[in-house]
C-alpha cells in the first residue's frame, strides 16, 4: 500500500519535501500539489494532480495525508481544514503566526480526540541533536546546566522583519531547547544589538538550566546552526558544518552551506519517513500541535519582551491529556 499526498506551497521547503517524498520516501505516492503560483505548480508536477485551491486539495479524495509548506500565517487555517477532513499532515513551522491561532489547532484536535498533525520542527531528527541527547540522558556529561544555541542565517530578504527573527526562525530553538532538555522554559530576557541584528535571548527552564541563542540573521558568510550542551561533568557540541575538509586558494577549511536545506537534509527525509510510519502506525511522531503551540506562544512573549529591559515570565496554558 501507498500513501496518497498533497503538497501545498512549493517555494523552497516546499520543493525539498517534494523531492524527498519522489525520491528517498517509501511507500508514497505524490497525487497532487498546490501553489499560490500556477507556474511553479506546472513546472513541478510530474504527473501530480494540480489543484489551486489548497483546502481543495486537502478534501480531495485523491489525497490521503497533506504536507503544508505556504508560508506561515497560512498554516493554522490549513492545519485546521486537514483536522476538519480526518486527514493527517505535516505542517511546517511555526504552527501558528499567533498563540491565539496555534490554541485554536490545539483546541480541534483536541475536540477530534486523536493527534493528526505533526509539526516541522525537523531538528529532533538530525543526527546531530539526536546524539547529543542520547548522551546527555545517558548521564555521559552530567546534569546538564547550559545549552548555548548559534542560529546564523547568511542574509534575511527584505521582507523579514525584526520579529520574526524571533517568530520564523528563534522558534526552531525553542523548540529544540525544550527536546533536549526535556524541560519547559519559565523567563525570557532579549538583548539586542545595535540595529536589532543579532538578537540575543536568554531563557531559564523551570528548572534552572540555562538556554542562550543567538539569532543573527545577516551573517553573510553561510548558514551556521551549532548547540552546546553544558554539563557538570563535561560538554557536548557539534561537530563541523560538513563531511568534507579542503585546501584550497591558501586557505583550509570547511565550507558553510548557503541555507538551512543542505545543513538538514537528513533531518528533512528523516522527519518524512518518519510522519509517513507515524501515520502507518497511528503512533504519532516529532513536535505535536502542543509543541507548535508553546513555541509559538513563548516566541509572541519574546517578541514583546524585546521592547523592554525586564525578564520575562514565560506564561504558557495546561496541556491536555492528548499530549501527556
Ligand atoms: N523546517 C524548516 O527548517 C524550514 C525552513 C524554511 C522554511 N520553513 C517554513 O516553510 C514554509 C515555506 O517556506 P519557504 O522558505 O519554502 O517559502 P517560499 O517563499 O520559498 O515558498 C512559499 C511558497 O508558497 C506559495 N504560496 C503562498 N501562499 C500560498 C497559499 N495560500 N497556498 C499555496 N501556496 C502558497 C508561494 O507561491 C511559494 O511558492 C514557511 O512557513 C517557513 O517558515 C521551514
Amino acid at each position: 500500500m501507498t500513501l496518497a499526498v498533497g503538497v501545498i506551497g512549493l517555494g523552497v521547503m516546499g520543493a525539498e519535501h517534494l523531492r524527498i517524498l519522489r525520491e528517498e520516501t517509501a511507500r508514497v505516492r505524490v497525487t497532487a500539489i498546490c501553489d499560490a503560483d500556477p507556474e511553479r505548480s506546472a513546472q513541478l508536477a510530474q504527473g501530480a494532480k494540480v489543484i489551486a485551491d489548497p483546502r481543495a486539495l486537502i478534501r480531495s479524495d485523491e489525497v490521503e495525508a497533506v504536507v503544508i509548506a505556504s508560508p506561515d500565517a497560512t498554516h493554522a487555517d490549513l492545519a485546521i481544514a486537514c483536522l476538519s477532513a480526518g486527514k493527517p499532515a505535516l505542517c511546517e513551522k511555526p504552527l501558528a503566526t499567533s498563540a491565539s491561532d496555534a490554541l485554536r489547532v490545539v483546541e480541534k484536535e483536541v475536540e477530534l480526540g486523536r493527534r493528526l498533525l505533526q509539526i516541522g520542527y525537523m531538528r529532533r531528527f538530525d543526527p546531530a541533536y539526536v546524539e547529543m541527547k542520547q548522551l546527555a540522558v545517558g548521564g555521559q556529561i552530567g546534569a546538564p546546566v547550559v545549552l548555548h544555541n548559534t542560529h546564523r542565517n547568511a542574509a534575511a530578504p527584505d521582507w523579514f522583519t525584526g520579529a520574526m527573527a524571533v517568530t520564523n526562525s528563534f522558534v526552531h530553538e525553542i523548540d529544540i531547547s525544550r527536546w533536549l532538555l526535556d524541560a519547559e522554559m519559565a523567563t525570557a530576557f532579549v538583548h539586542q544589538s545595535s540595529g536589532g541584528d543579532p538578537v540575543f535571548i536568554t531563557m531559564e527552564t523551570k528548572r534552572g538550566e540555562i538556554v542562550s541563542t543567538e539569532v543573527f540573521m545577516n551573517a553573510h558568510y553561510g548558514y551556521h546552526v551549532h548547540a552546546q550542551l553544558v554539563g557538570r561533568f563535561g560538554t557536548v557540541q557539534m561537530a563541523q558544518p560538513s563531511d568534507i575538509v579542503t585546501n584550497k586558494r591558501s586557505h583550509h577549511g570547511h565550507f558553510w552551506p548557503v541555507n538551512w536545506v543542505p545543513r538538514f537534509r537528513n533531518a528533512y527525509r528523516i522527519q518524512m519517513a518518519a510522519w509517513v510510519q507515524s501515520i502507518e502506525t497511528g503512533c504519532p511522531a516529532g513536535a505535536s500541535a502542543w509543541d507548535g503551540y508553546v513555541a509559538t506562544a513563548i516566541a509572541e512573549q519574546v517578541v514583546i519582551a524585546m521592547k523592554g529591559t525586564q525578564k520575562t515570565k514565560l506564561l504558557i496554558g495546561a496541556r491536555p491529556a492528548l499530549y501527556a
